[in-house]
Parts: structure tokens; sequence; C-alpha cells
């Protein structure tokens, strides 16, 4: 199989203008590209009568980067979908949020710090189901820091392409407070249920 890249009905945003969302949209397509890639040279090489092992190690290791830099981008368009939409008061995501960080806005606030972490990478914030509580982490590149196995409820690309046609990098709370006023909550509170069921 070859994965394909998504398309998204992404709306006009607020403080995100059409261009930043092109050259976004054509990087990710370039992560989709990259996963393709990376898996069929690991085919051909091991393929090869000549020992490639060591070639075959470094690109295993880049899988992680080409993959979730393909799937994190996806978490991140489609929270655009529908346009901006608050959550809801009584929603399971909102009750977690409240109960974790104290009142929605706190949780907001803790994304916003988070977000403030020197650094390329993401915030990410998980429901874990086994602990019935959120966690609001920053992940390095794409793949370095991911809370294994946990569902990703709301990513914030906090690397300089999501934003620099924008913002210049002095700016990226600028970005970061335009990204959380594009959020289509009910994504991400869709994304909590599907846990809950
Ligand atoms: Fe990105």
């Amino acid at each position: 199989m070859e994965y394909i890249a998504r398309k998204f009905d992404i709306p006009t945003l607020t403080g995100l203008s059409q261009k930043q969302m092109e050259v976004h949209l054509a990087l990710y397509e370039g992560y989709v590209k990259h996963v393709n890639l990376i898996r069929a040279k690991i085919a051909k090489l091991k393929e090869s009568d000549e020992d490639y092992a060591y070639v075959i190690n470094e690109l295993r290791r880049r899988f992680s980067f080409e993959f979730d830099g393909m799937r994190m981008h996806e978490y991140y368009f489609e929270q655009f979908e529908g346009g901006a939409h608050g959550a809801a008061e009584t929603s399971a995501l909102t009750q977690a949020a409240t109960e974790k960080y104290g009142s929605w806005d706190a949780f907001i606030s803790h994304v916003k710090e988070v977000a403030g972490t020197r650094g390329i990478g993401w915030v990410v914030t998980y429901y874990d189901p086994s602990g019935r509580t959120l966690h609001t982490v920053f992940v390095n590149d794409h793949e370095l820091g991911q809370l294994a196995g946990l569902p990703i409820i709301l990513a914030v690309d906090l690397w300089e392409h999501a934003y620099m046609v924008d913002y210049v990098p002095a700016e990226k709370s600028s970005y970061v407070d335009a990204f959380l006023s594009n959020v289509n909550w009910s994504v991400a509170e869709r994304r909590m249920l599907e846990e809950l069921v």
C-alpha cells in the first residue's frame, strides 16, 4: 500500500492567511511522499545483494520522523475543518480540562505556556484513558517525546514553517493565539468521545 495525502476543507481563517495554509499543506504532502519513499527504499535495499544493513537501520530510525510528520499534520489541519467553534460546557473534554487544569481558560493558558517552550515541535494534548486525565506536553520535531499509545486530542504545530508566512519568530505567541481562535473544538471533543466508548 501507499499513503495518500488527505485533502482538508479549510475555511478562511482569522490571522492565518491562505498563502500560509498553502505552503503548510504542501509541506504536509512532502511528509506523505517521504513516508512512502522511505518504505520503498528500505524494501529495495533489502532486495540487494550488497550489505546495506547500516543504511537500512538508519532509514528505520528516520521512519518515525516522516510518519509522525505526516500524521501530526493530519491532526493539525482537520482541527480547522468546519470553522471556529467553541467547546461545549458539558462536553467530556471540557469536564476533563476543568478537572485537570481548574477551568477551560486555565487549560488554554496552559497550552499557551507549553507553546512558549523554546525549539521546534508541537504542543500536544492527550487523553489518557487509563489515568482518565489529560496531559499537555511539548513534542520535539514530530516524534520525540510523544506519549506512547495515548490518543491525541489537540495538536498545535510550533515549527516555524507553520507561521513564518504571516509572523516573524518573535511573534510565535501571536500565531498560537491565531491558531487557538480558529480551532473547531468539536473536532477535539469528537476525538475524546471516541476514546470513551
Ligand atoms: Fe507543520
